[in-house]
Order: structure tokens, then C-alpha cells, then sequence
């Protein structure tokens, strides 16, 4: 389908699917997806092979001068169909999904220093439009002028049980207790720190999607995007 290239953004809480919708709304509509979760996770994989993480200290001013040696990228990876995030241009898309990591990211994502170069280069990848992006603060402070917003949610026992089907069909072994647990912290980070606390931008649609399908959620989404593009041909 042909469309014009405005930027959809789609916020929401940890593990609610907000990458699965974005992922195949932009391959519907020929845009291009953005995780910015990974470029947050590729930032704490960074700080940890750099030493800046020792327990759950961090030294703040160490980050914000080690910033301009790192560099986050994306390469398309035909085989998987998919954007991966790349850290001084190696390939770190499975690193950055381990437990490890997960249990830093929200210490390393309410630096300012971090998210400040990680704002400024989604910024630009979205410069041109057609893209789909997702994160925390996408349609509150990286593009409030996105066309299109969503803050996607769902109960945090049915967002836990999703996350260990998934880390279970990679062979990665967790316990159900523990992925909620770190979900539930993860929610309470990310809506309380002091920088582009995680919250609902006021002109974004909320969708609860603890009671539906993939299907459904996606017809959904699509369905609204499809609207306000067909609004500016
Ligand atoms: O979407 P995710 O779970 O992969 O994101 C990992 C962490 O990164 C999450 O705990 C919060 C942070 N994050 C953020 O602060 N801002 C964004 N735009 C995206 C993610």
C-alpha cells in the first residue's frame, strides 16, 4: 500500500508488546521500525563492558564523558526481517536481551547524559518520516509531533507470562516470579525518574490489550494509522 510518511509513535509499559505491534505495522505499511528499548539496552551493554556499573552504582559523570565513544546503530538483517541494533558496529541483539542487562537498563535510561544522545539520534532517524518508533517517551519528548500516537498496556501477570513464553523459545532459562518482579521495578523506574519519566502523552490512544490478540490489537492499530494517512492523500 502506498502511504504518506508520517511518524507513528507507541509508547507503554515494559513487555506489553508495544515492539511486536510496531514491528508489523511498519512492514504493512513500508515504514521504518525503531526500537529505541534497544538502543537503551545497547547503552547499559556499553556501560557494563566499560565498567561504569559496579552493583547498582553508577558513576554518572564517567557515563556522560565515555558518550562520545559510543556508537549505536541499526543494520536490516534480511534473514530475520528485522532491524538489529549494532554497539561500534558489532551485532549486540542477542546480548542486549539477556537478564543481565535487563536488570540495568532503567539505572542507565534515566541518565541525561545518555538520554540525551540516544533522543537527538532517534530524532534524526525520524527526520524524513514513514517511521515507526517505540519506547517510553516517543510521543512525549523524542516526536511529540508525531501524526499518530499509542500507549499500549496490559495486566503485568499476562505481560509476565508473554515475556517467559518468548526468553523459553530462545533457550533462555528464567523463572516467571523473577521476569515480574523485574517488570513490575522496571514500570516503577521508568515512571518515576526525574528525565522523560515513562507517562501517556495526552493526544495518544490507549489500548489495554490484555484481553486480545495479536490480531485483534494489530487490526486495531492499523485501522487507526490507515485513517489519518488516507486523511492526508
Ligand atoms: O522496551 P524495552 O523493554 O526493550 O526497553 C528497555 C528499557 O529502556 C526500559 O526499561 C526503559 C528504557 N527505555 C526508555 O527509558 N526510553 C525509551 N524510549 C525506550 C526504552
Amino acid at each position: 500500500m502506498s502511504s504518506s510518511r508520517i511518524n507513528i509513535a507507541i509508547d507503554g509499559h515494559s513487555s506489553a508488546g508495544k515492539s511486536t505491534m510496531a514491528k508489523s505495522l511498519a512492514k504493512e505499511l513500508n515504514f521504518v521500525y525503531v526500537d529505541t528499548g534497544a538502543m537503551y539496552r545497547a547503552a547499559t551493554l556499553f556501560c557494563m563492558r566499560e565498567r561504569l556499573i559496579q552493583g547498582n552504582e553508577i558513576d554518572e559523570s564517567r557515563v556522560e564523558q565515555s558518550m562520545d565513544r559510543m556508537f549505536i546503530s541499526f543494520k536490516y538483517n534480511a534473514h530475520s526481517e528485522a532491524s538489529e541494533v549494532h554497539l561500534g558496529g558489532i551485532n549486540v541483539e542477542k546480548e542486549i536481551r539477556s537478564m543481565d542487562v535487563a536488570r540495568k537498563v532503567s539505572l542507565i535510561a534515566a541518565i541525561p547524559s545518555v538520554r540525551h544522545k540516544l533522543v537527538r539520534l532517534q530524532q534524526r532517524m525520524a527526520s524524513m518520516g514513514g517511521v515507526v518508533m517505540d519506547g517510553r517517551d516517543i510521543g512525549t519528548v523524542v516526536l511529540p509531533k508525531a501524526e499518530l500516537k499509542f500507549f499500549i498496556t496490559s495486566d503485568p501477570d499476562i505481560r509476565a507470562n508473554r515475556r517467559l513464553d518468548e526468553l523459553n523459545q530462545q533457550g533462555v532459562v528464567s523463572s516467571f516470579e523473577e521476569i515480574r518482579n523485574n517488570i513490575i521495578e522496571r514500570d516503577r523506574i521508568d515512571s518515576s525518574r526525574a528525565v522523560a519519566p515513562l507517562r501517556q502523552a495526552e493526544n495518544s490512544i490507549l489500548l489495554d490489550n490484555s484481553n486480545l490478540t495479536i490480531e485483534e490489537q494489530f487490526e486495531f492499530l492499523l485501522s487507526h494509522a490507515k485513517k489519518i494517512i488516507s486523511g492526508k492523500q
